[in-house]
């Protein structure tokens, strides 16, 4: 079972920071996950509220800023004590650090509210530009954006994300040609895992954040665990929780 820290690891440090990802991999993470929106001029930041409300010191929605502008805020706020301001990374900045990084990157398309136009390309663009193909997983709750992105990259690895019970996953998921499920981890009765492995899906789930969870997925057989304390899944994989 591998370990990604969800939006970094968040449970200690600002998400969706260039911190978050880097204390991560510290933590013991296999890799991360992070969301992918577009700013006002088209470009691509990292940040999972289509509002920069809870996370920074601004307000507003996210495709309402230039890429300038969202920079200028602290995405560190809540986290005073750190001593720094981190700001919001732009998709290029993760991805230069992490064609340097053995580590995985799960990139959610942020785009189950705005359809942000041409995303998928765009995302698809670094990727191939810093040689990212082998190391990340594409998924997002838009399974239209899904298919859109496979069709463009059909190379790529892709998850249908899932906050609901779906009935029969492994159908619908085989049948939309992708490799992987991503699920919320308390949907993961028996039946469902069970359901999915019969029909060949990876299954990569999402937010476990106790010990008691991790070592239940670890059980059941998860491929990847996704969650806000990266060390403590390190824990429970070394036998130590
Ligand atoms: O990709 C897993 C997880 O991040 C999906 O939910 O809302 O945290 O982006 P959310
Ligand atoms: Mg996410």
């Amino acid at each position: 079972m591998l370990n990604y820290g969800h939006r970094g690891f968040s449970g200690r440090y600002p998400e969706n920071t260039m911190a978050a990802f880097c204390k991560a991999l510290e933590a013991g993470a296999d890799g991360v996950e992070l969301d992918v929106q577009l700013t006002r001029d088209g470009e691509m930041v990292v940040i999972h509220d289509e509002r920069v409300d809870r996370t920074t010191d601004g307000t507003g929605f996210v495709r309402d800023f230039s890429l300038a502008e969202i920079r200028q805020l602290d995405a560190s706020y809540q986290f005073k004590e750190a001593g720094q301001v981190h700001r919001i990374p732009s998709f290029e900045e993760y991805c230069e650090w992490a064609a340097e990084q053995p580590a995985g990157t799960n990139i959610e398309l942020k785009n189950g509210v705005y359809d942000y136009p041409d995303l998928e390309h765009k995302v698809l663009g670094l990727i191939r530009k810093y040689h990212l193909e082998q190391k990340v997983i594409i998924s997002s709750f838009n399974h239209y954006s899904v298919k859109r992105m496979q069709s463009l990259a059909p190379d790529l690895v892709y998850g249908l994300l899932e906050e609901s019970w779906v009935y029969s996953p492994g159908a619908y998921a085989e049948g939309l040609g992708v490799q992987c499920y991503h699920p919320y981890w308390g949907s993961l009765s028996d039946a469902v895992v069970a359901d999915l492995k019969a029909h060949h899906l990876r299954i990569n789930t999402f937010t476990v954040n106790t010990e008691e969870a991790a070592r239940d997925m670890l059980q059941k057989g998860i491929d990847i665990v996704i969650g806000n304390f990266p060390d403590m899944v390190t824990r429970v994989l070394k036998g130590e929780a």
